[in-house]
């Protein structure tokens, strides 16, 4: 490699929404959510980007897990990163590797963007602040700027038409309140609906949409309060809510976007049983067939062990919550 190259490495944590964001605003191409999220950074589901910035190179290229990727929103991501140092900058060389599986509704896109945000700004030299670093996060994946964050925090939708306020915020840090997550593994290798593609198809299609975005944008207040307050039974039914209606306005969509196998509702069950016999543990699903389980510290053996037994669960994950992406 030429002796010009510049580096920049980073590691990123998944998150998962507690309460979602599905669907952008409409009239813009900058990635502009439609709602505010509030999310938990996970520690045991990590990205890790290499990023090379050479003369020598004539396009940018990216490996993700050993694997040339060719997708043009990477493409296109790097090159506005790029743009942001002059024209004649040179591109990027990406080696990215997930340590969970990729695209399967584990929340990839938002630590990939988050770590190849950070990768990349300290390859190319760019000094920018957490709310700059937000902004770009967010052209790569509207869950991205979360994963910047330590334990809790904010996305906010905003109400720029540039996006400078679309961005996020920490709200409470992963020590302060040590939840844990179990995430119940239903299906083995990618969704068949991207998240970008289910939520476009949701905004155009479902007549539940906008009674979604309503709702939804009006219980994240709600929700900030009962994490500032540790109030857990008050953040389960808020993030329950958020999670079924965000399905239901894409089950509502034409043709209807369904996420979930039987093994997904079979969990969910076990996770209302064992709430209901008093175990400190609530549901969450993203875009995706897997079960997230929030569970009040300690609770997560037994809620993992329950899980395990429902039948067409094929692994299962513990993870307390993580600090926010850094550099390496
Ligand atoms: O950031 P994207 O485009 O992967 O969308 C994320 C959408 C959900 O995971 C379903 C919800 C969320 O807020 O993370």
């Amino acid at each position: 490699m030429s002796s010009n190259t510049q580096i920049g490495r980073a590691r990123a944590g998944a998150n998962i929404a507690l309460i979602k964001y599905w669907g952008k605003r409409s009239g813009s191409s900058l990635n502009l959510p439609a709602t505010s999220s509030l999310a938990v950074t996970l520690d045991d589901l990590q990205t890790t980007t290499e990023v090379s910035v050479c003369a020598d190179f004539s396009t940018h290229e990216v490996r993700l897990n050993d694997e040339v990727v060719d997708d043009p929103r990477l493409v296109a991501f790097l090159d506005h990163i790029r743009g942001l140092v002059g024209s004649d900058a040179p591109f990027a060389r990406v080696i990215s590797g997930n340590n969970f599986p990729t695209a399967a509704g584990l929340a990839s896109s938002a630590s990939g963007y988050a770590a190849l945000t950070l990768a990349a700004t300290q390859a190319y030299g760019l000094d920018l602040d957490a709310n700059a670093l937000s902004v770009l996060a967010r052209m790569g994946s509207g869950s991205a700027p979360r994963s910047l964050w330590s334990g809790f925090s904010i996305m906010h939708r905003g109400e720029r038409d540039d996006g400078l306020d679309a961005i996020a915020k920490p709200l409470l840090d992963a020590d302060s309140w040590p939840l844990e997550v179990v995430i119940a593994i239903t299906a083995h290798g990618p969704k068949s609906v991207s998240s970008r593609v289910g939520m476009n198809h949701t905004m155009a299609t479902s007549p539940y949409y906008s009674a979604w975005v309503e709702h939804n944008e009006a219980r994240l207040d709600d929700a900030a309060a009962a994490v500032l307050a540790k109030d857990f039974e008050k953040l389960a039914d808020l993030s329950e809510a958020s999670a079924l209606q965000m399905h239901a306005s894409a089950m509502a969509a034409e043709p209807g976007v369904l996420y979930w196998n039987s093994a997904t509702m079979a969990c969910l069950h076990a996770i209302r049983d064992a709430r209901a016999k008093g175990q400190g543990v609530f549901f969450t699903v993203d875009a995706g067939p897997q079960v997230k389980a929030i569970c009040l510290p300690g609770a997560s053996s037994q809620v993992a062990d329950a899980l395990r037994g429902v039948s067409g669960v094929l692994d299962v994950h513990c993870t307390q919550l993580g600090a926010g992406a850094e550099r390496l």
